[in-house]
């Protein structure tokens, strides 16, 4: 009898999707012998014991699978023969859902009974560590299992799956990885890619990464989950993918809108208290708790913008003495062990202190109250300047509803808002995603290094300009960080693994060779904020003649180190308000020498991790600007007639007037930035030899 190849490669359908090409590929070369009269009996049967090994393990996967899945009372769970439905007739489910509704926990379970995990994986994907930890936790407490068995998870460090895994909850960040050495994902047979309204660059380049692969990969599913924003721009993306709205939360949340006191005093400098505004919102609960409103004691979470703005808070906090309070601060830097000690049972209030990470997806049981005030750190680039800053921003409507559906999950809750109704009406709708807020060249190297293919045909749900992208490649070429033909240098690959801009991080790198880091992460920060040193239109000069003093022949570059040494001595010596009045009168903005020394604070700790040392002697003047100019060939300037500078690509400019050497002329300069405004200037500039 011979054999029915069509019903052989019908059977392919029931094995592990790591399994199937393979088997697919050899069960062509078999036929393929046959219908050349060629002896094939033989390799057939080790196909068919290969198959059924396959097929044997799906069932033992199938087999682990628990026969009764329980679901709890949540928005999702009602609508779970639909949701269900939905994701076996199609290969793409967008799914949006109130916070809270069950979107997390509970599609994974979904997916597990209607038989998706037996060929492959679910993979579940956060945006953050904590919260995948915290996911994995819970569905494995859901599933009655233990964490690790058959729902394990997988963040930086830490890989907690077996061979029993059903389920693995990871980051986004890992499921990118994995695409360099598993180009098919071939671990995997359903993907939920959680919190996609998040738009982060991972999530965008996982998004038009599967667009691709599923054409490839028809036995892989893929189910969106999102908050109820822009949904059809997800669906359009996956050629109109269906899309279910789950309406309803469990607990209702309750806003109280608070606004900050607004200083009308003259001075600019004074920022609105928002550590008062904070407290009297803690009062004020503690007041309602106290009228029989709300029960006792429950947790507060309170967003703020930085780690140092977390330690102010948790000072003013314990300053005020409230009785039965405990202060935890909660934010990425710190370890998973430390950030569990959020999740902990405890006696009396607990105030948790966090930045963004709280935002989204986790669940922290206790929390009965959020206190918004209504800000984060955004990075953003501007292509005008060409810098990447973090400034701090009024947080769009969408994050401020998901900062508000971290409590009312267990129980009802009080979110309160330190901002009007009318301002969080004002607000945008959404955070602008991630790739249109960053240098396209550093969007390039990260796609080089996680080989998603060329940009230029990459299906992104938001494509960048294409002039941008040549741009970007061109910068690239002149950091060294490609090649001629667009691919990665020994540089581009260590670059890659900065997440600084690539311009700052090429001359960090550089600095570790030349010994000069110490200087380096004082000018690479000051370029990343508003230059600190003020000139009211009014008082120039004695602005000029303040700020004089920290001139370095030269080079203005130096100056910020000046500047930088004479401010920590004076920040050690005097009270925080005396060096408020002594910057005043200095015209020095306090506000803008903090935020220096954060972003200084944050380049220390990403440099730390990579294991650079920092120089303690003073380096020379050769070592500093060598390395500068390595991210700066591009602003290069020659003194072609009096006063005007010839640059790359036939640019010509000045020196701007409040610079150093604005009345120096050198014949070769540098500058950090070329900025059009009454004419194009050179800003902070230094004089260098060809
Ligand atoms: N660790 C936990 N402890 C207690 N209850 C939990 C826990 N995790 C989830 N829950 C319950 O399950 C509900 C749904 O949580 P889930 O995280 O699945 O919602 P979601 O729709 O993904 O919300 P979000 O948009 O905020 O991510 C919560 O509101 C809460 O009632
Ligand atoms: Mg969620």
């Amino acid at each position: 009898m011979s054999p029915i190849w069509s019903e052989y490669k019908q059977s392919l359908s029931n094995v592990m999707a790591k399994d199937r090409h393979a088997l697919s590929r050899r069960l062509s070369e078999v036929e393929k012998l046959a219908r050349g009269q060629k002896p094939f009996e033989e390799s057939l049967e080790k196909w068919i014991v290969k198959r059924d090994a396959s097929v044997a393990q799906v069932a033992t996967r199938q087999a682990l699978i628990p026969a009764e899945i329980e679901f709890p009372e949540l928005p999702v769970c009602e609508r779970r023969d639909e949701i269900a439905e939905l994701i076996a007739k199609n290969q793409v489910v967008v799914l949006a859902g109130e916070t809270g509704s069950g979107k997390t926990t509970q599609l994974p379970k979904i997916c597990l009974s209607i038989g998706r995990g037996t060929k492959g994986l679910i993979g579940h994907t956060q945006p953050r560590r904590i919260a995948a930890n915290t996911v994995a936790h819970r569905i494995a407490e859901e599933l009655k299992t233990t964490l690790g068995d058959k729902v394990g998870y997988q963040v930086r460090f830490s890989d907690q799956t077996s061979e029993n895994s059903l389920i693995k909850v990871m980051t986004d960040g890992i499921l990118l990885a994995e695409i360099q050495t598993d180009p098919f994902l071939n671990k995997y047979d359903t993907l939920i890619i959680d919190e996609a309204h998040e738009r982060s660059l991972n999530i965008d380049f996982l998004l038009g990464y599967l667009k691709q692969l599923l054409i490839k990969r028809p036995d892989l599913k893929l189910i969106i989950t999102s908050a109820t924003i822009d949904l059809e721009r997800f669906s359009k993306h996956f050629n109109n993918a269906p899309i279910i709205e789950v309406s309803g939360r469990t607990y209702p949340v309750e806003t109280w809108y608070r606004p900050m006191y607004e200083s009308s005093s003259e001075d600019s400098e004074q920022e609105p208290d928002q550590y008062a505004a904070i407290l009297d919102a803690v009062y004020e609960i503690d007041a309602y708790e106290k009228s029989g409103k709300g029960n006792r004691g429950g947790d507060i979470l309170i967003f703020l913008s930085g780690e140092r703005e977390i330690r102010e808070a948790a000072d003013q906090l314990r300053k005020a003495q409230l009785p039965h309070l405990e202060v935890i601060p909660f934010y990425a830097r710190l370890s998973l062990a430390e950030q569990q000690k959020v999740f902990a049972p405890h006696t009396g209030r607990r105030i948790v202190l966090a930045t963004n990470v709280a935002e989204t997806s986790i669940t922290v049981p206790g929390i009965r109250y959020v206190i918004d005030p209504g800000f984060a750190r955004i990075s953003r680039y501007s292509y005008r300047t060409k810098v990447q800053r973090l400034p701090i921003e009024p947080i769009s409507q969408a994050s401020a509803n998901q900062r508000k559906g971290r409590c009312g999950r267990v129980a009802e809750g009080i979110c309160i808002r330190l901002y009007s109704e009318d301002d969080f009406n004002s607000r945008p709708a959404f955070t602008d995603a991630e790739i249109l807020r960053t240098n396209l060249a550093a969007v390039i190297l990260q796609m080089l290094q996680l080989r998603m293919g060329d940009i230029h045909d990459f299906p992104f749900i938001d494509a960048p300009d294409h002039r941008l992208i040549s741009d970007g490649y061109k910068l690239l070429e002149e950091l060294h960080a490609v090649n001629s033909k667009n691919q990665l240098t020994p540089v581009g690959q260590q670059l890659a693994k900065l997440p600084l801009d690539p311009r700052l991080a090429r001359m960090l790198l550089a600095a570790q060779e030349k010994s000069c880091v110490r200087e380096l992460l004082i000018i690479v920060s000051a370029l990343s904020v508003q230059d600190p040193r003020e000139r009211p239109i009014e008082k120039q000069q004695a602005a000029d003649q303040m700020h004089r003093r920290f001139w370095v022949e030269h080079s203005d570059f130096l100056t910020y180190v000046n500047l930088w040494d004479y401010f920590e001595t004076q920040r050690q010596a005097l009270t925080q308000n005396q060096l408020r009045k002594l910057c005043k009168k200095e015209f020095l903005s306090y506000l803008r020498l903090r935020e220096w020394r954060d972003i200084h604070h944050q380049l220390c700790v990403v440099i730390k991790d990579l294991g650079f040392g920092v120089n303690t002697d003073a380096a020379n003047y050769e070592a500093v600007h060598q390395s500068l100019l390595t991210g700066l060939l591009g602003n290069l300037g020659f003194n072609h007639e009096e006063r005007e500078y010839m640059g790359a690509r036939n640019r010509k400019f000045a020196i701007f007037p409040g610079s150093s050497l604005a009345k120096k002329t050198p014949k070769w300069l540098m500058a950090a930035e070329l900025i059009e405004t009454a004419k194009l200037y050179a800003h902070t500039v230094a004089k260098i030899e060809p």
